[in-house]
């Protein structure tokens, strides 16, 4: 069960990215969730089913190319004042986890830099809070990047792992990213961030705050903030995570407590 779970997930994933606009994720560009035949719901909407109107098929009516609801201003887009566009799918390399390691070793602190021009304290604090995952890990939804997960104190329970779990509000994860070119070289790619908000401030997320950074501290957006509308796919995707709205990482890659 939890298996079939986590391999619709990284289907409904491969639909943002396959659908080349990376981080912007056509799961954002389908609108209102009333409305929209692609809005998640309790069940996951990119699962692939046969009846899934989000999935990766050549008829998916959420496929980014000839997407109608496309956001107008992609923040992933060519256009995209991020410059070398952090939220453009990166090609999989495959590495070891110890390359893995070393690479991230050696670019940790220039992460925290970059992030940390965004002017927002949790970008030079995360990478002292614990973290989650054994080595950088490739995810597929967000880029292609190899990514690390971190917890604050009050998410301390994110370790449990657990779908059907509450976090609590002050709860910040924190998922750092590289891109990795080959075994021996890898760039900075943004900073991904989940805030458990107080009740009230946006219902459409379960009151988590998204922010999505730059590796230059570029803030590309933010819930009920400034470049709102770069970061509701987050939500969309991660609602399909139940109750927690966390993913967690794959079981092979997660720090057992
Ligand atoms: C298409 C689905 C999808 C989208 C879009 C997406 N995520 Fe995720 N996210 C996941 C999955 C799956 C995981 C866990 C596995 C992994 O890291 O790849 C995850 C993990 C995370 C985590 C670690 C906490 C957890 O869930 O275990 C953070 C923080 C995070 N994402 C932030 C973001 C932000 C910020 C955005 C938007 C800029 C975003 N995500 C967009 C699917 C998504």
């Amino acid at each position: 069960m939890e298996r079939n779970i986590n391999k619709a997930r990284l289907l409904g994933a491969a639909v943002a990215i396959a659908a080349g606009v990376g981080m912007t994720g056509a799961l954002a560009q389908c609108g209102p969730r009333r409305a929209n035949p692609c809005a998640p719901r309790a069940v996951n909407p990119c699962a692939p089913k046969a009846a899934n109107p989000c999935a990766p098929k050549a008829a998916n009516p959420c496929a980014p190319r000839a997407n109608p609801c496309a956001p107008a201003a992609n923040p992933c887009g060519a256009a995209n004042p991020c410059g070398a566009n952090p939220c453009a799918p990166a090609k999989a390399v495959k590495v070891t986890n110890a390359q893995a390691t070393k690479l991230y070793q050696g670019l940790k602190a220039n992460l925290s830099r970059g992030y940390a021009r965004s002017g927002l304290a949790v970008a030079g604090q995360y990478q002292t809070w614990r973290r989650y995952n054994v080595a950088p890990y490739p995810s597929e939804t967000h880029g292609n990047r190899f990514v690390n997960n971190y917890a604050n104190d009050i998410a301390r329970d994110y370790g449990k792992y657990e779908q059907d779990l509450v976090l609590p509000v002050g709860s910040i994860l924190a998922k750092d990213s590289m891109m990795v070119q080959s075994a021996g070289k890898a760039a900075a790619g943004p900073l991904f961030l989940m805030e458990k908000m107080p009740t009230g401030f946006n219902a459409e997320s379960a009151d988590w705050k998204y922010t999505l950074i730059g590796p230059d501290g570029s803030v590309i957006g933010v819930t009920k903030g400034r470049g709102n509308e770069n970061v509701t796919f987050c939500a969309a995707c991660h609602q399909a995570a139940g109750k927690s709205q966390a993913f967690f990482m794959p079981e092979p890659f997660r720090v057992k407590r």
